[in-house]
């Protein structure tokens, strides 16, 4: 049989879009069917493979969105969501490839299935770019978003307190304005796809933060202390308001872990 880790490392080294979201979703599948062994018995790619297109910018020279309401802001809108989708996949699968094989049996089928959603969200926006004429790919992107994975690389725990607790947690804060923002702008299907990813990304945040909690108290360790500590030392940005807290304790992300670094 296949090993998951050899599959895992077969979608990270996809690179056309459509066919690395295929891909995310059938090893998700085979993995919860049971068609793929336990073994993690081949090392990930350092850097999942990427297709030609976007081409990949740094932040600060990224165009501007142009003014709200234009077609333009729209498409540059649906394309940054597209592209943050994109590398989710990534960062879902490395999670499970790299570090499953250390960590208890429900973590690789909590993140194959995690990386399954964003496949499925990446595809929804896809379309939708598509019905405003455009197409994943046809504006520059973000090429930062890798570089928390290569940071927390070497460690689990370091890998858990940034991805899921930091950079899912702050989709949950700001997706509820941009989701008022596109209903108020009367696209009904826009708000629908972005109250479809909050949900899923609940789901995310917890399975990050539950396994991240587990984690410290197998290794004798203070969830809150430790989840600071690693903020502190391997995140380079802050971490500010707004606070989505309902949609935060749902994750079991309590308001206790930002205490005092905010
Ligand atoms: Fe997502
Ligand atoms: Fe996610």
């Amino acid at each position: 049989m296949r090993s998951v880790a050899q599959a895992i490392r077969d979608a990270l080294l996809t690179g056309e879009p459509s066919a690395k979201a295929m891909a995310a979703r059938e090893v998700a599948r085979d993995w919860r069917l049971g068609r793929l062994a336990a073994r993690f018995d081949i090392a990930m790619p350092d850097e999942p493979a990427r297709p030609e297109r976007p081409e990949l910018l740094p932040p600060n020279r990224m165009p501007k969105r142009g003014r709200g309401g234009s077609d333009r802001a729209r498409i540059a809108l649906w394309h940054s969501l597209a592209h943050i989708e994109f590398v989710a996949i990534d960062l879902a699968l490395d999670m499970a490839g790299r570090f499953g094989g250390q960590m208890d049996p429900g973590f690789v089928g909590d993140f194959l299935s995690v990386a399954a959603d964003e496949a499925m969200h990446f595809a929804l926006l896809d379309r939708k770019l598509k019905t405003l004429g455009s197409a994943y790919g046809e504006l520059p992107a973000h090429g930062g978003l890798w570089e928390s994975a290569s940071e927390t690389k070497h460690d689990v725990a370091a890998r858990l307190a940034i991805v899921p607790m930091v950079l899912e947690a702050r989709g949950l804060d700001i997706t509820p304005a941009m989701r008022d923002r596109v209903h108020a702008q009367g696209d009904e299907n826009g708000a629908r796809i972005l109250s479809r990813i909050l949900d899923d990304e609940i789901r995310h945040v917890r399975f990050g933060t539950s396994h991240f909690v587990q984690l410290c108290r197998d290794r004798d360790e203070d969830p809150v202390e430790k989840w600071q500590f690693l903020v502190k030392s391997c995140f380079q940005g802050t971490i500010k308001p707004p606070f989505n807290d309902s949609a935060r304790e749902s994750a079991g992300l309590s308001r206790g872990f930002r205490a005092g670094i905010v």
